[in-house]
Formats: structure tokens, sequence, C-alpha cells
């Protein structure tokens, strides 16, 4: 799979099928997690990952009672130790570990897509919980759960947001054209009905010529 048909294509799933993911797949989508780009090369995000089902109960119930969260095969918990990020940058490592983490996240849910694994990020409420179950030193913070599996059924697209209202050029709020050549895709639309637009209008000539 191309990369840009990997990223519009991978959905968030809530309904997996109940068999397992091979250990060595697993450690490939962790593998490709690990290639993230990261603030001053300081790797801080770590993985736990949760395969037992009482673990993944309490998962759940500390990820907002959803329960979904523990009929994924597997659950990693994504965790940082910033302490090396803000010893560098101060308060600005602790952003850094946030964006650090969740670049590994994305690597880790395309990765997974690759091999056909369905995945979600879910956020946590319960955050005590998970740390004294799962031995969590206080220092290590716990960014949320990627959920592991394959998918029971296809998902449908959410909306997404109008690139043209979000995307400002030079200064904020200035916005885009839609003819720019930033976007090729509308480029390709605009100039496809153009070109509907002048054979009909040749048609029309035509007719007329014809009648006349
Ligand atoms: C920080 C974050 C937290 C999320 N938490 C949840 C969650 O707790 N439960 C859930 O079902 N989906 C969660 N999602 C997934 C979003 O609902 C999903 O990405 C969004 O609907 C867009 O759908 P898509 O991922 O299929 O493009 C979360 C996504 C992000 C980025």
């Amino acid at each position: 799979m191309d990369i840009l048909s990997g990223i519009k294509t991978r959905r968030s799933i809530r309904e997996f099928a109940k068999h397992d993911i091979d250990d060595k797949i697993l450690f490939k989508i962790l593998d490709a997690a690990n290639y993230a780009p990261a603030a001053g090369s300081l790797y801080n995000w770590r993985f736990i990952i949760v395969k037992n089902p009482e673990d993944k109960i309490l998962l759940s119930e500390a990820s907002y009672d959803q329960e979904f969260v523990s009929q994924a095969p597997v659950i990693i918990v994504v965790c940082s130790d910033s302490i090396a990020l803000k010893r560098e940058f101060g308060k600005n490592g602790e952003i850094y570990a946030i964006q650090n983490a969740t670049a590994a996240i994305q690597n880790m849910m395309l990765a997974a897509h690759e091999f056909n694994i369905a995945s979600c990020l879910c956020g946590i409420d319960k955050e005590k919980a998970i740390r004294i179950s799962l031995k969590i030193p206080e220092h290590i913070d716990i960014c949320g759960l990627v959920l592991l599996g394959y998918s029971k059924r296809p998902a449908k697209m959410p909306s997404k947001a109008n690139l043209s209202a979000i995307t400002f050029f030079d200064t904020w709020d200035n916005k885009i054209k839609k003819s720019s050549p930033l976007f090729p895709l509308m480029s390709a639309f605009e100039s496809a009905v153009e070109k509907i637009k002048r054979k009909t209008l040749s048609k029309r000539r035509t007719r007329a010529k014809i009648k006349s």
C-alpha cells in the first residue's frame, strides 16, 4: 500500500473479530512506531502490550467505560517518559513529549493498516486505576490506548474537515483559493467540469447550426 492511500483508508475501528495478532506482526508494528520523529532524538515513548482479558476490562473501564475497548485482541498502552525532554527543553519538553508519542501512535496505526490490522486510539479518564494495575511509575505519563485487531466489518468514512476552510495563505485567515495549485484534486475536478461545459456548449452550437 502506498503511503497516501494508507493514510486515507485507515479508519478507527470499534468492532473486532476474535482472532489474535501474530507476535511477529505486532513487533513490526511497534518497530514502525519506534521510527517516528522525536524532538532532540529523545525517544520518550514506551509501550505496554496488554492481552490479558482482566487487564483489558480494567482498561475499558478506565477509557470512559467504552465496552468495545475490552474486545480488542491487543491493547497497546502508550506511555511517555518525558524526563530527558524536560531536562533538554524545559517547559517545551512537556509539549514535545506529547507530540513525539502522538507521532509514534500514528506510525503504529498506519503500520497496522499495512498488515490489514485495524486500530482505534482511545483516551483515558481514570489514569490512576491503570497506573496501579499495570505498575506504571509516577513519573511516567499515560498517553492513550491503541486498540489493535482484525476488523469485523469495514468502517464508514467520518466527515473530514474542509481543507480549504482550514488552510490559510501567508497569514492567518487569508483563505486559500480553491483553484490554487496546492489543491491538485480540486484543480482536476474544476478542469473536468470546464471540459464538460465546453463540450456541452459546442454540442449546442453544432445543433443550432444544423437547425439554421
Ligand atoms: C486523541 C484521540 C482520542 C480518541 N479517543 C477515542 C475514544 O476514546 N473512543 C473512540 O471511539 N475513538 C477515539 N478516537 C478516535 C476518533 O474518534 C477518530 O479518529 C475520529 O472519529 C476520526 O475517524 P477516523 O480515525 O476513522 O478517521 C480518538 C482519537 C484521537 C486522535
